[in-house]
């Protein structure tokens, strides 16, 4: 098995445990839309885009098999750190950027590593195009329209 495909079925699992199919739909969309964007902007910005597949699989992974999204980003980076050890299939420095990417992303106001950004503009891009007749949070805002100016 390849490791993206070990990876999702990681994630699979835990979206097969959510029961409103809402939810699901929306843990489903969100996560493989932002493994999608994160893999795009790690081609464009030549990094790894299986790492960045990664780090956009697993960024809310808490959140979702929890129902809790206080404090999130660390806990989906734990848990990130579990799926990707037990898989055998990833070395100490990719689960360390993947797991440094992951409790980073809710910092949208700070710089960190080149793939950390990748994730949280990612995030950004799919908050905004999953309808983009709405306009970006505010918090959203500024990195939004530094994207557009990128990928323009
Ligand atoms: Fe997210």
């Amino acid at each position: 098995m390849d490791r993206i495909t070990c990876v999702q079925n990681y994630v699979n699992r835990l979206l097969d445990t959510i029961s409103d199919p809402g939810e699901h739909r929306t843990a489903a969309v969100h996560l493989y839309g932002v493994a999608g964007y994160a893999c795009l902007l790690c081609l464009r910005r030549g990094l790894d885009p299986e790492l960045g597949t990664v780090c956009g699989l697993l960024h809310d992974i808490s959140t979702y098999a929890t129902g809790d999204s206080r404090q999130h980003a660390g806990r989906s980076a734990g848990m990130a750190r579990s799926c990707l050890k037990g898989s055998g299939m990833f070395t100490q420095e990719e689960i360390s950027a993947v797991c440094n990417a992951v409790a980073h992303h809710s910092d949208k106001d700070a710089q960190h590593e080149p793939l950390d950004e990748v994730l949280k503009d990612a995030d950004v891009i799919h908050h905004c195009l999953h309808n983009p007749s709405h306009q970006p949070s505010e918090k959203d805002a500024a990195r939004w329209q530094r994207l557009l100016d990128e990928l323009r």
